[in-house]
């Protein structure tokens, strides 16, 4: 009996070591700031999609320290660089990192995640600019130029927008627009092309200008994905909405100038269970053009509905 108590206390004793070796935290990695930077912008440019800005989870898990310093690092930088088959890409076996890059997001990943600046009136307005007043813009459509026959083509990774004529096939001009541009909306009219870059910036473009020119940007946010214009009748163009992934909030501007108006957060509980989250992300926006419905429809993320 004793020998057999031996055994079982051994066995015990075993596992309970073994847990607490599997819930002991690694110690916090520290980078350089050089490092920390690079880090950064990676997880800005390729992370935050899926992870959230805080790091809080949104389509992928939740990466804050207190789970991932409960990883080895080697474990974190094998999951980085093969990716799984739950949805986390390979971004080292898919060529997009080094090594030494992925090797760096492990640690990144188990210090705290930096607090994204946040992004008010005041400075969107000192980023605000009009290249061509409204009254210094042409009074008539370009002739003898099929010009609701434009298309924008976004030039994601230069972050530039080439006007091409649908007619000719003929690239008009390349417009300079955010980082990473996302997408491109046109006017009520068609004039006016908007684009918005990962970075928040919203750029306008004047397709009645020859070639169609930048006429006005802001930059909105630190991280944003849509941008709209009002369409319903008696409103057209009235009105500019971007909605951004950090700060969560959207902005609603002056459709001919991009001045900013109003700012709206999004911050809140969730529709259901009422939880606080701090980052409810506005992914996309799409406005009416019904007369009796002078609306735009936001999709949000993580608060379980869209407004
Ligand atoms: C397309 C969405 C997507 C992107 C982009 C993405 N991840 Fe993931 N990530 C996931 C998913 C989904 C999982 C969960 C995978 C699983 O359970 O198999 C995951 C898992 C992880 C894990 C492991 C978490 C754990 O507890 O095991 C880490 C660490 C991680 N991601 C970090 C990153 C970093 C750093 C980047 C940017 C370089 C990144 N992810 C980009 C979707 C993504």
């Amino acid at each position: 009996m004793k020998r057999y108590m031996d055994v079982a206390l051994a066995i015990c004793a075993a596992v309970f070591a073994g847990s607490i070796g599997a819930a002991s935290l690694q110690p916090i990695p520290t980078l350089s700031e050089q490092d920390f930077k690079k880090a950064q912008f990676i997880y800005f440019d390729r992370c935050s999609d899926c992870h959230g800005a805080l790091r809080k989870g949104a389509t992928g898990p939740n990466i804050t320290p207190a789970k991932t310093l409960k990883k080895t690092l080697a474990k974190l930088d094998k999951v980085l660089f093969d990716g799984t088959d739950g949805g986390m890409p390979g971004w080292g076996r898919d060529g997009f990192m080094t090594h030494e890059e992925t090797a760096l997001m492990a640690k990144y990943v188990q210090i705290e995640p930096p607090m994204p600046p946040e992004w008010g009136m005041k400075e969107m307005m000192a980023s605000w600019k009009v290249h061509v007043p409204v009254k210094d813009r042409p009074a008539k459509p370009p002739k003898g130029k099929n010009w609701l026959n434009y298309f924008g083509v976004v030039l994601r990774d230069v972050g530039k927008i080439s006007i091409i004529d649908g007619d000719t096939k003929e690239v008009l001009t390349t417009i300079p627009s955010g980082f990473a541009t996302h997408i491109l909306r046109t006017s009520a009219s068609g004039r006016y092309m908007f684009a918005i870059g990962r970075d928040g910036k919203a750029t306008m473009m004047d397709m009645w200008a020859e070639p169609p020119n930048l006429v006005a940007e802001v930059r909105t946010g630190i991280d944003a994905r849509s941008i709209d214009t009002s369409k319903f009748k008696g409103f057209e163009d009235k009105y500019a909405v971007v909605g951004d992934y950090w700060p969560p909030h959207y902005v609603i501007m002056e459709g001919d100038t991009l001045k900013p108006i109003k700012i709206v957060g999004t911050r809140g509980y969730t529709y259901d269970t009422n939880e606080y989250h701090p980052e409810p992300r506005v992914a996309s926006i799409v406005s009416s053009h019904l007369e009796w419905r002078q609306l735009f429809l936001l999709i949000m993320h993580q608060s379980g509905c869209s407004t």
